[in-house]
């Protein structure tokens, strides 16, 4: 079944004031590039090519002015606004026109993958339920939490539980079939006056419909909510990119890999790039395009 996809980067960023004052939390830099960048690189990875973003009206106008309608990346980008902050699920409802009869995959735009990505390619291949991940935290209070029965199967799903029922968190990246839009309009709002995301993921498992396939350990799943996190994510990604030689989440490089985009394409996006090292890299992707030694994509 077909899907898009929609990359959340809503919220007022208060925990990461006075960073967040001026820019909006998801172009803060890791490292040598938008936070946004990761998240979008991981649905062009997943092979999706219509991606809604939704964000707060006031940080919508610079996030279009830094990724416009897509075309240059070979996907189509639109925008939606979150005028409040309503919770998760609410992409959804703000997404519906958007999704048409279409599954969808959210990303949260302060969420971090790298690694291998053959987990979300194969749930975005299932036709029918809805599909969320599981990941070993050594802090899960602070994030969704998923518990296993003996058979392996998840059994509940909590949000931000004081008492934790396991180690796995659940990342901000879930897969849906087309009944989503559906599903998220019988939800009410949590006590904390959002339309919560577990609650969604809730619906799927009770209906024996939620598959939650466990991330190994090899695979790296980063937040930036806090400051300490936003440094470690940094310093995270610099360690990679400066032992390789390679960047993780350059766009205009992963829709080269992709497919997305061809070779002349590539080539006038970098006319267009200022002189400097992203040129530089970009350049050699390129000309290594010509005579490819490493046909795979980003992973
Ligand atoms: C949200 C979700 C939570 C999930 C987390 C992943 O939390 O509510 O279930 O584990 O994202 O980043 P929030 O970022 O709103 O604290």
């Amino acid at each position: 079944m077909h899907k898009k996809g929609i990359l959340l980067a809503g919220g007022a960023g208060t925990r990461l004031y006075p960073l967040t004052q001026i820019v909006c939390k998801q172009l803060l830099p890791i490292y040598d590039k938008p936070m946004i960048c990761y998240p979008l690189a991981t649905l062009m990875l997943g092979g999706l090519r219509e991606i809604l973003i939704i964000s707060t009206p006031k940080d919508l106008p610079m996030l279009k002015d830094y990724l416009g309608d897509g075309s240059h990346l070979g996907v189509r980008i639109e925008y939606a606004e979150q005028p409040k902050p309503e919770g998760i699920a609410q992409a959804f409802l703000i997404g519906a026109d958007f999704l048409g009869e279409s599954g969808a995959s959210l990303i949260l735009g302060d969420n971090i993958f790298y690694g291998k990505l053959d987990f979300y390619r194969a749930a975005l291949a299932v036709k029918y339920g809805a599909s969320i991940f599981g990941y070993q935290v050594r802090d899960p209070q602070r994030y969704g939490v998923v518990e296993f029965g003996p058979d392996g199967r998840a059994v509940s799903l909590e949000e931000k539980p004081q008492v934790p029922k396991s180690h796995f968190a659940v990342p901000g990246l879930y897969v849906y079939d087309e009944r989503v839009v559906e599903f998220c309009r019988s939800l009410k709002p949590s006590a904390r006056g959002e339309l919560e995301i577990t609650e969604l993921n809730c619906l799927y498992l009770e209906r024996n419909e939620l598959q939650v396939k466990l991330l190994t350990r090899g695979m790296a799943w980063l937040d930036t909510g806090t400051q300490s996190s936003l440094l470690e994510a940094g310093n995270y990604i610099a360690t990679i990119e400066q032992r390789q030689g390679l960047k993780i989440a350059c766009l205009e490089e992963v829709a080269f890999r992709v497919g997305f985009i061809d070779e002349p394409q590539l080539e006038r996006l970098i006319n267009r790039l200022p002189k400097g090292e992203y040129r530089d890299y970009l350049r050699l992707v390129s000309d290594e395009g010509r005579n490819p030694v490493r046909p795979e994509a980003e992973e």
